[in-house]
């Protein structure tokens, strides 16, 4: 017997499910490889927000090739699924090493990150496998306060050099920054603004390793929302590594990264209860079908619910959301216990990752089940 819901209607599923729309998860991949052809850059997409093997190929388009993952279960799933050029994009630790090892031996390209110091230090203290040399990026902080050698460091100089030097151990491929600061952006100018400054910082990085005798063969920035502002000093980059492009989320249309119909993703959810005197009904969505993130961030609570912008999801326990009406008297008629309502969620990659299946709908038909990896 099989669980498989292709070919079913969308109100044959139980709830909340997360909902993808395929012409539109299709068309932001495609979307950001013409970005980046338009540009002359590569893309290694980052796979974190989906973590499915349906999702990489469209954002490879197709080949399988240059990706980079936030978890090492990740990297190990795309390996087994036939992809190569695999970046453990995640500051490394001792503990990973074995992993790294084996993944190192079986792929043609994969890469790790370090981000410090005794990173590198850990890295030349185990022998890569025969024939093979740890592939390495540098992580730089270019203002993202994360994971990542300052920018203005003597110190980070210093290491990128190390990196160059230790041939026989090591091959280092270049520069990695996230510039996750865009995300604190206000507006679509501020998010240029970030951008600009990521991107000067490391071009500065860059010309002062060189200085040292040593090339940087790679140097990329990331983020979705900078991706999604194409401009004339990232044609100086070589790659590009955003993720959250593929689904969107209501957190990217307020930094002006899309608008709420390019979303690709929502949950489903069932009204499951009427409270009159309150005002209120209740839905079968709580914190763990949606998440809290980007509490505080909107009028109508914690994401946005389609075609109904008069209603606020304005509290969740764990299986149960609560809406109220932003203003009036809520029309209790309009929507009958049991009906569907559609949430685009704050921030999707936290809420895909509250989903064990990804229902893939064409109009009101499931199409396709896409099962995400989980772990570390
Ligand atoms: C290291 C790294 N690279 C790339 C990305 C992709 O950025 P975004 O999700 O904004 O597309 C992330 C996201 O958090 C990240 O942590």
């Amino acid at each position: 017997m099989t669980n498989s819901k292709v070919g079913h209607r969308i109100e044959e599923l139980t709830t909340p499910a997360f909902l993808l729309d395929l012409v539109k998860v299709k068309s932001n991949c495609q979307g950001m490889l013409e970005t980046c052809k338009a540009m002359g850059v590569s893309l290694r997409a980052q796979t974190k927000t989906h973590k499915t093997v349906e999702g990489a190929v469209l954002q490879t388009g197709g080949s399988r090739k240059g990706i980079v993952t936030s978890t090492i279960d990740e990297c190990e799933f795309y390996a087994d699924h036939g992809f190569d050029d695999i970046l453990y994009g995640y500051p490394l630790i001792a503990h990973h090493m074995p992993r790294i090892s084996a993944l190192t031996r079986r792929l043609e390209k994969f890469h790790v990150m370090v981000d410090s110091k005794l990173a590198v230090e850990t890295l030349i203290a185990s022998q890569p496998p025969t024939g093979k040399t740890w592939s390495v990026f540098l992580k730089v902080d270019c203002g993202n306060n994360r994971a990542g050698v300052w920018w203005e460091d003597e110190e980070s100089i210093i290491l990128a050099h190390q990196l160059g030097s230790y041939s026989s151990l090591i091959t280092f491929r270049g520069l990695y920054v996230h510039c996750g600061n865009s995300y604190y952006a206000k507006t679509d100018v501020e998010v240029e603004k970030v951008r600009d400054e990521n991107i000067e910082r490391l071009l500065n990085f860059v010309d002062r390793v060189k200085e040292r005798g040593v090339t940087c063969e790679t140097i990329g920035i990331g983020s979705t929302p900078s991706c999604k502002k194409p401009s004339d000093n990232m044609k100086k980059l070589d790659e590009l590594h955003p993720g959250n492009y593929v689904f969107l989320d209501v957190q990217q249309s307020t930094l002006g990264s899309c608008i709420v119909d390019e979303i690709a993703c929502r949950v489903a959810t069932r009204i499951i209860g009427h409270y009159p005197k309150r005002n209120q009904m209740l839905i079968d969505c709580g914190f763990t079908g949606l998440t809290k993130q980007g509490e505080g961030m909107l009028v109508t609570g914690y994401g946005i619910i389609r075609d109904n912008p008069n209603l606020k999801i304005c509290n969740m326990t764990q299986e149960i959301g609560y809406i109220e009406p932003l203003k009036g008297k809520l029309d209790f008629e309009k929507y009958p216990v049991g009906s569907l309502l559609f949430i685009f969620p704050w921030h999707s990659c936290a809420t895909a990752a509250m989903h064990s299946v990804y229902y893939v709908i064409e109009e009101d038909k499931v199409v396709a089940e896409w099962k995400p990896t989980r772990g570390w």
